[in-house]
């Protein structure tokens, strides 16, 4: 079969809009650009140059940040496709490792290609001596996310060779270091806090063995694998692995359109995924359910998440995207399922998320909001089966997600319209004003109130 070429990333323009200006009768007109599949967009470039006014939308929820060729979502059909590839056939058919070749190389490899590229990882999963002494500056009980935005920086220091982001082999060597390692130095967080000695990778395991023995192994004994667990593993990485411009990729695009190291950069978006309202939520939906305690209490929190006075919100419910079904968690609730069966293990979590979805979704609320389960809602359940804390399941989640921020950053080295991010904003400040002398302030004897300043 003839292997297809990467498309180029342009869009073609296939229309105009018109915007007017009402009360001046200013009229502009604005290309449209055509998406291979999904809405076109209108192109803004030239707005501020022609009108100058902006446009404001905070948090980007209608607006384009690039061209892109890896991830496609349909928020309405809940459909998500990795190079057009729909993610329930990945999830059943592929691996993490030819999911990650397809995401960096834009085609399902051939057996030589995936052997070559398995190779490659394979032989950069261990880390520098020197880079292990970083985990002894952290307290035991240091949450491994901070440990990860640290060790990962830090590889900043370590990789000369492979920081010349104009160098396509060393941009090539920086992705597959950064993809190789990113399990050793996760499961090296779980073992500090343990207190236990690292176990290296081992070069005759595959990538989701590896982690599993350098998470489990202890120096006494080694990691008995068990090949359901090998898969289901795998199969959660697979579904981690990229997500199109969402906060931590937008956050890895950014930091790397100045030209910054590209493991610093991974390092900023391991830093965006840690918040709840991302990639931190797997953790969050676990201390969720711990605070929901039982069934009898489930509609008390749901009328909590109704409540706009109520900061409360079902973690692992809603998504800026999907507005239906994530594709993603119904394959991580049928593999939480075959997981817990495997083990032998009556988790109550289990049944309490599922009364959850089921309560949630046949609430008027949440279905006129489209509130859907997330991947976040039941990979916790996964990851708490095989023995993780619940402070791990991010670091899980990175673990996955790498690949797909160094896909998005390979891609905008081929980027004709590559810039540095810039956003503007609306100034709602101050006019220009001239300085005031200490004694012309009008002193008052009234009380400092700093915190009246860092309220919401
Ligand atoms: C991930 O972007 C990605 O692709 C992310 C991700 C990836 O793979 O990279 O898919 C991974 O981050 C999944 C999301 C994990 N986060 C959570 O589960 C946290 C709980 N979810 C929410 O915080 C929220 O749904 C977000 C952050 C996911 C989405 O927020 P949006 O798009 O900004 O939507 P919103 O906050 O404006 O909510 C719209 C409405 C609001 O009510 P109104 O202001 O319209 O009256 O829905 C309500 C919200 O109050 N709402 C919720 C809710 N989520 C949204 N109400 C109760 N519980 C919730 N979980």
């Amino acid at each position: 079969m003839k292997r297809k070429k990467l498309p180029k990333l342009e869009s073609e323009i296939i229309d105009t809009v018109s915007l007017r200006r009402n009360n001046t009768q200013e009229e502009w007109q604005l290309d449209v650009r055509k998406a291979s599949i999904g809405p076109d967009s209108i192109d803004i470039r030239r707005l501020y140059g022609d009108s100058k006014m902006f446009t404001w939308d905070p948090g980007f929820t209608s607006t384009a940040s690039c061209t892109s060729a890896i991830t496609y979502i349909d928020g309405g059909a809940g459909q998500l496709l990795y190079r057009g590839y729909p993610i329930e056939q990945l999830a059943e058919h592929s691996d993490y490792m030819e999911t990650c070749y397809l995401l960096l190389y834009g085609n399902l490899p051939q057996p030589e290609e995936k052997e070559q590229f398995v190779d490659e990882i394979t032989n950069h999963t261990l880390i520098h001596g020197q880079l292990e002494t970083f985990y002894k500056g952290f307290m035991r009980g240091a949450h491994p996310m901070a440990i990860m935005v640290g060790v990962v920086g830090a590889l900043s220091a370590f990789y000369h060779d492979s920081t010349d982001i104009n160098d396509p082999e060393q941009r090539k060597l920086a992705a597959h270091r950064m993809i190789a390692k990113m399990p050793t130095i996760a499961a090296y967080a779980y073992q500090y806090a343990n207190g236990m000695a690292f176990p290296p990778p081992k070069n005759k395991f595959s990538y989701a063995e590896n982690l599993l023995q350098m998470l489990f192994s202890v120096q006494s004994e080694d990691y008995v694998m068990n090949p359901k667990i090998v898969k289901a593993i795998d199969r959660f990485l697979i579904l981690h692995a990229d997500h199109e411009q969402n906060a931590s990729t937008s956050t890895v695009r950014l930091a790397a359109s100045s030209g910054a190291n590209p493991f610093a950069c991974v390092a900023s978006g391991i830093a965006s995924l840690w918040g709840p309202a991302h990639g931190g939520a797997n953790e969050a939906v676990l201390k969720m359910l711990a605070q929901i305690g039982n069934k009898k209490n489930i509609a008390k929190y749901v009328a909590k998440a109704k409540d706009k006075n109520d900061p409360f919100r079902l973690m692992g419910f809603g998504h800026r995207v999907y507005k239906n079904f994530d594709p993603r968690a119904t394959v991580m609730r049928d593999s939480a399922y075959e997981i817990l069966e495997e083990l032998g293990i009556k988790d109550p979590r289990m049944e309490l998320a599922m009364e959850l979805e089921q309560i949630a979704l046949n609430d008027d609320y949440f279905k006129e909001k489209n509130l859907y389960p997330n991947v976040d809602f039941y990979s916790g359940i996964i990851l708490s089966a095989i023995g993780l804390p619940t402070n791990m399941f991010t670091p899980m989640f990175a673990i996955g997600r790498t690949v797909g921020w160094l896909a998005h950053w390979k891609e905008m080295f081929s980027d004709p319209d590559f810039k540095i991010g810039r956003p503007r904003q609306i100034y709602v400040g101050e006019p220009a004003r001239d300085y005031i002398q200490m004694n012309d302030r009008g002193h008052t004897n009234r009380p400092l109130r700093f915190n009246k300043f860092w309220q919401r």
